[in-house]
């Protein structure tokens, strides 16, 4: 915080204790991953990593350790099939639009099933392969909790689908889908149709065995780790076969040109470490500060609704509330005042004052949704920033309702 913002803080009687939840939109990186990244930027793999040099294969060498090790935490047997991009939008786009691209006229079908509740980076590359190729694509609804039901998704699963993806865990939600349940309807009921699951949220919080649920492709992102943002991977099945919609010089990676990001891969390999390092333990302790938060929350503040499951369908690090009668927007403005950071409504598309398609395709209301703020957490949260933000979130929320237009 600068010096002239403190001040002004400060002249505010505005305490200083600053509570970062904005984890959705970004997240600090932490200076081991920070650490892990520095040498090759100036010391060591700095080099193109497909050129045959010592500089070159230092670079090649921790691309592949970082394939190797992505690969074990989501039981994946060939590294190989791991596909580095600059980001979790654009492994989404690969997965989807690069899938239609090369299967557009072989005959599989015409269909593309994706849920209601996907990341715009899923929903936006479906709608755009439907305008370029004639595709259809169908939006399963989703219940009052985010749920996909495996029952209701027959009906929309058949014959003439070609791709089908449902994300694992809901960015806003954070619902956990019953992800083997829905797998088993998709390949029992037309086993051509390609299976996309988009993991950004669930990596590091779920465990995930691709091989094991039969994923054909997968999404994640750094940053939804703690990694830098600017770096992702989708996981493609040896026998499914994409066409980049990218076209440039290859390097490493066959399907995405362009020169890979050697040090943010670096970067990623060492979230990755931390993340898987202590895997229960950290779940187990986030858990409790999410439950500690939702239920002080509810217990502290009327009129308060609950977006997404509660319990263990719900994953560990996601609390998403609607506040009734407050304008998210300024919830979220009002806290920032007091240090503590959340978005409001759809965390990746919070400046667009729309309200967020998943809350209204649980059946929020407009003025519910726009209500609606998400605080992510993680470990490196303590107990007592849950403490401060639950003695904060109080007052600010009756501050607002006293001057609210919905009185
Ligand atoms: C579920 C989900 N998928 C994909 C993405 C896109 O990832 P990135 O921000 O790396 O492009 C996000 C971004 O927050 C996300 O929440």
């Amino acid at each position: 915080m600068s010096r002239k913002v403190k001040e002004l803080l400060e002249s505010h009687g505005i305490p200083q204790k600053e509570v970062y939840f904005d984890l959705e939109n970004s997240g600090f990186v932490p200076d081991e991953v920070v650490e892990a990244m520095i040498p090759y930027f100036n010391k060591k793999g700095f080099g193109h990593p497909s050129i045959t040099h010592r500089v070159g294969w230092e670079a090649l060498e921790v691309v592949y350790e970082a394939k190797e090790l992505v690969a074990k935490t989501l039981g994946i047997r060939n590294p190989e099939n791991i596909v580095f991009t600059h980001s979790g939008t654009e492994a989404n786009n690969l997965a989807i639009l690069g899938f239609l691209l090369k299967n557009r006229d072989k005959g599989r079908g015409k269909k593309v099933v994706v849920s209601a509740i996907e990341h715009l980076s899923i929903i936006f590359p479906a709608r755009f392969a439907s305008e370029l190729f004639g595709f259809k694509v169908v939006l399963v609804p989703v219940d009052r909790e985010g749920f996909v039901d495996p029952e209701i998704l027959k009906y929309y699963v058949d014959k003439d689908t070609i791709l089908v993806s449902i994300q694992m865990v809901n960015h806003e939600i954070g619902t956990i889908q019953r992800i083997k349940d829905i797998i088993d309807i998709v390949k029992s009921t037309n086993p051509d149709a390609v299976f996309h699951t988009d993991a950004a949220d669930a990596y590091s919080w779920i465990p995930i065995d691709v091989e094991k649920l039969d994923i054909d492709m997968l999404t994640i992102s750094g940053h939804k780790i703690h990694g830098p943002r600017g770096v992702g991977a989708l996981y493609v099945r040896e026998d499914v076969e994409l066409e980049s919609p990218l076209k440039g010089q290859l390097s490493v990676e066959k399907l995405w040109p362009g020169v890979e990001n050697v040090p943010l891969i670096a970067g990623f390999k060492k979230a990755v470490e931390i993340m898987f390092s202590n895997f229960d333990y950290r779940v187990n302790y986030v858990k409790n500060l999410r439950d500690k938060l939702m239920k002080g929350i509810l217990d502290r503040v009327p009129e308060v609704l609950v977006n997404g499951p509660m319990g263990d369908m719900r994953v560990a690090n996601n609390v998403n509330l609607s506040f009734l009668r407050v304008e998210g927007e300024a919830l979220t403005v009002e806290l920032s005042l007091h240090g503590i950071y959340v978005s409001s409504g759809s965390a990746c598309s919070s400046r667009v004052l729309e309200p967020s398609h998943v809350l209204l395709a649980i059946g929020r209301k407009h003025e519910e949704a726009h209500g609606s703020i998400l605080f992510k957490l993680s470990h490196y949260h303590r107990e007592e920033d849950i403490d401060y933000t639950l003695d904060t979130v109080p007052k600010a929320v009756e501050r607002l309702r006293k001057i609210s237009a919905w009185r």
